[in-house]
């Protein structure tokens, strides 16, 4: 039986074209929701509106485009998902355009789309969902080794930012009793059906000369694969449970984790 559990709500994705951003679109279509994509490669967009979706070309990061995106698109939830290709490299060889470029993208992408909440304005009730990364949690989960991630530049900071920024909106929307609700999203995994996840995966299995497979099976365990990685963000916006929770673990189970309230 095909669950219809999201009719009637409106969702707007950033770097919702491809990727993890295109299964959270493809997943929400499929359980009945109106669903909007944000891209700058059209190309890319045109394959999307065949399966449904709306689009808005340009760019996340333009705060005055995202602004106008939302009161066009006038969504309940409101995904902050695009992200940078990850620029890689040890610490002593990156420049600073290099190892910004994730701040500069998912980020700065993030802020905007956070104003637009606020400014458009989105109505009481609605979400707004911030994608960030298990990586953000190098520092703060003991399984974690703390030196694990160093090739990946800014990436881990960008990340855990996102997240921090999830919590001041939270304050600045309860303080005025606006009714945003903001929440993170935490892949747990790096995902070989995505670019960024083999091109990671391939840089620290060369370092320990093993394939892209075994270090993500050593790593990980079972794999968190992208369309199951878009189904739990379809379960976060239709079961109540994880309404009101901040940062949602992404996992290889069968239901999303709690991590932060
Ligand atoms: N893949 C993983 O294993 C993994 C794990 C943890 C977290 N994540 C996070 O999940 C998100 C999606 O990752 P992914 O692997 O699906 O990435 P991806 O395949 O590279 O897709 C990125 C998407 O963002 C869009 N985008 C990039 N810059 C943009 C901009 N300035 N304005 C508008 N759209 C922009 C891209 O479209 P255009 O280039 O056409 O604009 C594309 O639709 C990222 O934030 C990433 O950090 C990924």
């Amino acid at each position: 039986m095909t669950r219809t559990d999201l009719q009637g709500c409106r969702i707007l994705i950033t770097g919702g074209s491809v990727g993890l951003g295109r299964e959270m679109a493809e997943a929400a279509l499929a359980r009945g929701a109106e669903v909007a994509v944000i891209a700058r490669d059209r190309a890319r967009l045109a394959e999307i509106e065949r399966l449904g979706a709306r689009t808005f070309a340009g760019d996340a990061t333009d705060a005055a485009f995202m602004a106008a995106s939302v009161r066009e698109a006038k969504p309940d939830v409101l995904i902050l998902n695009a992200g940078a290709p990850l620029a890689m490299g040890p610490i002593d060889e990156l420049d600073f355009v290099a190892f910004s470029s994730s701040w500069n993208t998912d980020v700065k992408a993030g802020l905007a789309g956070i104003q637009a909440a606020f400014h458009a304005p989105m109505t009481a009730g609605s979400r707004i969902l911030l994608m960030s990364s298990g990586a953000a949690m190098v520092l703060s989960a003991a399984h974690i080794p703390n030196q694990s991630l160093y090739l990946s530049g800014g990436y881990v900071g960008a990340k855990y930012m996102l997240w921090f920024m999830a919590h001041n909106a939270n304050a600045v929307a309860e303080k005025r009793g606006l009714g945003l609700h903001f929440q993170v999203l935490v892949p747990t995994q790096l995902m070989a059906g995505t670019e960024l996840g083999r091109k990671v995966a391939a840089v620290y299995a060369d370092l320990k000369g093993i394939t892209p497979e075994t270090y993500l099976e050593s790593r990980y365990g079972p794999p968190l694969t992208p369309a199951h990685l878009g189904k739990q963000v379809a379960d976060i916006l239709s079961d109540p449970r994880y309404r009101s929770g901040v940062a949602y673990g992404l996992t290889a189970g069968e239901e999303p984790m709690g991590l932060d309230t």
